[in-house]
């Protein structure tokens, strides 16, 4: 057996990867990217080669999930052919869209996927309109997309972020995950330095809930991530991740890795390991293995109190 490489120096196993594919999305959401931000060069984004070897080298180090983000992730061309790859390395493969052009490709997907997350902000069509900069038409099609993802059998979560324009509608959301037996997780809003928002503190977001429906904590998990999992009178499954819970940090298991190649050991603090750079100036798989696995030392226990990302969302992946 391969001895795992991705222990932090606090004995956790970072054996979950946050993969990045690109920063392209074609929403603006308000509280990620916003209108007025240019994307990366082609050539600045990992190929497919250089994401199947890094994710390779990863593998073989200890990484047992792979969770593929953008910006859109489903906006790359050969989105299809990674995922099948990631599958057949024996890799659990996962996926976070904003489920725009995810109806379609469900098909292709239905064997290579373990599970899918997909944004929902807004249960009213114009409060969509407003979050996304989408037209308001376009939220049918995420419903539709919605459904046919469940009907498809992959499992499916629903995650919304928490603003000022949605906290009116948080109820309608749970209960609409709830007649589908999706689960729903309530994000709270982290601060990006483009657009330092009010955030809507996430205990505000579960009272709100739990007066309404009510909630009773769930012992099981969904998925590898920091979500605290309620089940409501009505049995919707709801999940809160708070960024600026004291306990965020604790079981964190995970790395990420950015559109542009860059490791990161936490998405608020700094400090990038730039992984294009060896791929693309010959280093062999052992050097970038050596790099990584004393790289993954020195992750921090905890973002502490800096809450506020340097960096749009979309350039990281969430
Ligand atoms: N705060 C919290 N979550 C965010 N996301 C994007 N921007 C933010 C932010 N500022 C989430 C989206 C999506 C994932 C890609 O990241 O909801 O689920
Ligand atoms: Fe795109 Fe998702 Fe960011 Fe919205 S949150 S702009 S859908 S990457």
């Amino acid at each position: 057996m391969q001895k795992n490489k991705l222990i932090d120096s606090f004995g956790r196993s970072l054996y979950y990867l946050r993969l990045s594919v690109t920063d392209k999305c074609q929403f603006s959401c308000s509280y990620c990217r916003g209108v007025e931000s240019a994307f990366l060069p082609k050539r600045e984004l990992l190929t497919f080669e250089e994401i199947l070897r890094m994710s390779q080298i990863l593998k073989k180090m200890g990484t047992k999930k792979i969770r593929i983000t953008g910006g859109e992730p489903l906006l790359r061309h050969d989105i299809d052919e990674l995922l099948k790859n990631l599958h057949a390395l024996g890799i659990n493969t996962a996926l976070t869209t904003n489920g725009l052009i995810l109806k379609n490709m469900i098909p292709k997907m239905v064997n290579v996927l373990n599970s899918v997350n997909i944004s929902l902000d807004a249960i009213e069509p114009e409060t969509f309109e407003i979050i996304s900069g989408m037209p308001k038409a376009f939220h049918k099609i995420i419903i539709d997309s919605i459904i046919v993802t469940k009907k498809s059998g992959i499992p499916v979560k629903l995650n919304t972020v928490v603003i000022e324009e949605n906290e009116k509608e948080l109820v309608d959301l749970v209960d609409f995950a709830g007649a589908l037996s999706i689960p729903i997780r309530f994000i709270e809003y982290m601060k990006v330095e483009q657009s330092k928002r009010y955030s809507v503190p996430i205990d505000i977001v579960k009272e709100k809930i739990a007066k309404a429906r009510g909630l009773i904590k769930m012992k099981e998990k969904f998925g590898d991530g920091p979500a605290q999992y309620y089940k409501t009178n009505d049995g919707a499954v709801v999940g809160f991740i708070a960024y600026s819970s004291p306990h965020f940090c604790d079981a964190c298991n995970r790395l990420r890795l950015t559109p542009d190649g860059k490791l990161r050991l936490c998405l608020i603090l700094g400090g990038e390991l730039d992984l294009k750079c060896m791929l693309r100036n010959g280093f062999s798989d052992e050097k970038i293995e050596h790099k990584i696995s004393e790289f993954v030392k020195l992750k921090p226990f905890s973002h502490g109190n800096r809450q506020i990302l340097e960096k749009k969302m979309n350039s990281i992946g969430g």
